[in-house]
């Protein structure tokens, strides 16, 4: 590292602990990191160095010292937070191998005895804390700021792959179990796909994908995220075991996910070779690798060499260089959405990276393109994040054309002309012309024809043939459409024009759920229209529903809860919704549908606490079947209230003091006729 005087070293660490703090915050609680691993890898590099040469300014709270946290009660969630057994900590890592070498040298210098390591890839996902006892799972913890974490138990427990009891020889009686949670290649593009077809933001990799299904407030939202685990690390009390390796297969015995493509080394050489192996080989896996991790696999010379403030001195993580290639820039295409968003989307040079050949990269929004100072002829490093489309992460500037001009960000729709604006807290542009820009119609039948919506055979020629006739504008007008009207259309013949309006026909027997998600209200999503429409049951419902009504409900935010309100307040919104009733659509969830089960509960009114055995909204819909009323809080009206694991104390309380009924899962089930 250069030399730098004092003055300079102290200003450029209080810069790189504020920005390395905020980059923190970026990853692990808003689940959207600004910048890559590997800058911030090189940004917490040279803090460490400046840290060495001048410890006067090496602070207690400096991130070099701590890990970061993804404790979320600050951003609104109710997730308790509950004290780690073993601080959770991180890894120090490397991108070079000599440093392999000397972290060989400095174990060898600390032990007298032969030692060999344990070879492992490093999952790209988020870090969890499973507690067992007596063989059963009894909770689930995030890193959080590695002294606690959030208890995420009740999301936890919809993850198939981990057990929620174990079987087998030798089980302690309690231990724990540290490992990631990831989402594989598959699920993350299946939800990407989703969240851009509803026009929410991507998520960035499929390491923010799985944090941020972990910590929604929605259990059954979260199972429907394909999330996945794999468990790298027991610990415990006097538990049997002489080697890390032997702790994972014995762990792998009763019943828990344990990585199958580790390797026993016994020596770094081995080690370097797996690296070797794998560096090409992870690109076959079916999920994200991050990495590889060298751990010495003695548990007692573990214990020798003990841990740094944030990280163990027997363990170590080679880090991939995510790959890169440079091209040059060669214009910006600004691409209209469904719901009017505009999106930068830069054409490239064409350029081969990670055995595909890559023309156009996502700029995402003006701010990107202003952050990067992007001009049009530069020469851009492109790399794959795990994205669909692949991302410019930097400029070249050495290699910059003299009389390069930054590509200007239209002020005016290119689709339609109206000037663009741009929402206060959201870093995209609008075109704000929803009734009558040609780009925004055109995708709101794309997306309500769709297979996941109505599910009519009208894809985008179809589409854009009838908009040009002039016979579709809102999306009612579907259902006006004649025979005589479609087999006018060119190459249109009887049995096309019939089998789209038999699939017209069959769309009204969609469900409303369906329905909902069809109208292309902005941030709903699938998941949403579906938990929206279990929830208020009708259009009618929802659309009376206020902000204050909606924010109530899990998961719905402000922004989410403005958009229905937008929807149903404009008179564009309302017509839409009058004229598909006419026609014949869905706007009720099918009482018959709804499953009644017994008519036990009829006349009571029940509020629910803590976790279940099932999820609480699977939990609600069982006390709806069976005749009862679900209500939140405990009040004199209050039935019962219905207590599960970690019950609130305040509504425990109340209850006790209006002496109203607290019962338990089981005698629920008993009373109900379930099963327990
Ligand atoms: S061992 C005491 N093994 O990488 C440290 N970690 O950057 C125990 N990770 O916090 C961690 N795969 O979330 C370990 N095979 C593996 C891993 C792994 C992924 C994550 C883990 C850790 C982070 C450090």
């Amino acid at each position: 590292m250069a030399k730098i005087d004092k003055t300079a070293a102290k200003e450029r660490i209080g810069f790189l602990k504020r920005e390395l703090e905020r980059h923190n915050y970026n990853y692990y609680v808003l689940n959207a990191p600004a910048i890559s691993d590997f800058e911030f890898d090189l940004l917490m590099g040279e803090l460490q160095g400046l840290e060495k040469m001048y410890p006067e300014f090496a602070t207690e709270d400096s991130p070099t010292r701590h890990v970061g946290s993804d404790l979320s009660a600050a951003s609104g969630s109710d997730f308790v937070q509950v004290p780690h057994r073993y601080p959770m900590l991180s890894l120090g890592n490397t991108y070079a191998k000599e440093e392999l070498y000397e972290f060989d040298n400095r174990i060898r210098k600390a032990v007298s005895v032969p030692y060999s390591f344990s070879c492992e890839l490093k999952f790209d996902g988020t870090a969890i804390c499973l507690t067992y006892r007596n063989g059963r799972l009894l909770r689930a913890l995030t890193r959080g700021d590695g002294t606690k974490g959030d208890d995420v138990t009740r999301n936890v427990v919809n993850i198939p792959a981990i057990p929620r009891t174990l079987h087998g020889e030798g089980i302690p009686e309690e231990f724990e179990i540290r490992g990631e949670i990831y989402m594989p290649w598959a699920a993350f593009e299946r939800l990407n796909a989703e969240r851009t077809a509803s026009e929410q933001e991507p998520f960035a990799n499929p390491r923010n994908a799985a944090s941020g299904s972990l910590k929604l407030q929605n259990p059954e939202e979260m199972r429907t995220r394909g999330l996945d685990c794999v468990l790298y690390h027991v610990l415990g009390e006097n538990l049997p075991f002489k080697t890390h390796i032997e702790a994972l297969e014995a762990a792998r015995s009763w019943g828990l996910p344990v990585s199958e493509y580790s390797s026993h080394a016994y020596d770094i050489d081995g080690a370097v070779a797996y690296i070797e192996e794998w560096d090409t080989r992870r690109k076959t896996l079916p999920f994200a690798t991050d990495g590889i991790v060298i751990k010495v696999n003695e548990l007692e010379l573990q214990r020798q060499l003990g841990f740094t403030a944030k990280s163990p001195r027997w363990a170590t993580a080679w880090k991939f260089k995510p790959e890169q290639a440079l091209t040059p820039l060669l214009s910006v295409d600004y691409q209209v959405g469904r719901t009017g968003a505009v999106t930068p989307v830069a054409n490239l040079e064409p350029v081969l990276l990670s055995g595909t050949v890559v023309k156009r990269a996502s700029l995402h929004n003006k701010d990107q393109m202003d952050l990067l100072d992007i001009h049009i002829g530069d020469y851009v490093y492109v790399e794959k994040g795990g994205e669909i489309i692949p991302k410019i992460t930097g400029v070249e500037l050495s290699k910059r054309p003299a009389g390069a001009a930054r590509p200007v960000f239209p002020a005016c729709c290119p689709d339609c002309g109206t000037p663009l604006v741009r929402d206060e807290d959201e870093a995209r542009h609008y075109c704000p012309n929803r009734e009558a820009c040609p780009v925004q119609i055109k995708g709101r039948f794309i997306h309500f024809a769709g297979r996941k919506a109505m599910d009519i055979l009208a894809g985008e020629a179809t589409v854009d043939a009838l908009y040009a006739k002039g016979w579709i504008r809102t999306l009612p007008d579907l259902y006006t459409l004649t025979r005589e009207q479609l087999i006018s259309l060119d190459g249109w013949q009887e049995k096309s024009a019939d089998n789209f309006l038999d699939s017209l026909e069959a769309s009204k027997r969609v469900p409303f759920e369906r329905v909902l998600y069809a109208l292309g209200i902005r941030h709903i999503g699938e998941q949403t229209a579906k938990m929206l429409a279990r929830h208020f049951g009708s259009i009618d419902a929802l659309a009376e529903a206020s902000r204050e009504d909606l924010v109530q409900i899990e998961d719905i935010g402000g922004t989410v809860a403005d958009s229905i309100r937008a929807y149903f307040d404009s008179e564009a919104g309302r017509d839409t919704v009058r004229r598909l009733r006419e026609a014949g659509l869905q706007m009720a969830v099918d009482a018959d549908a709804r499953q009644q089960l017994s008519d036990t509960l009829a006349g009571k009114t029940i509020v629910i606490s803590g976790n279940f055995s099932i999820s609480r909204e699977a939990m609600k819909a069982l006390i709806e079947a069976h005749g009862g009323k679900n209500a939140g809080s405990v009040s004199g009206k209050t039935s019962w209230l219905l207590a599960g694991e970690k019950a609130g104390p305040e509504k425990l309380k109340k209850a006790e003091k209006l002496g109203i009924p607290v019962i338990s899962e089981e005698e629920f089930h008993r009373i109900t006729g379930g099963e327990a």
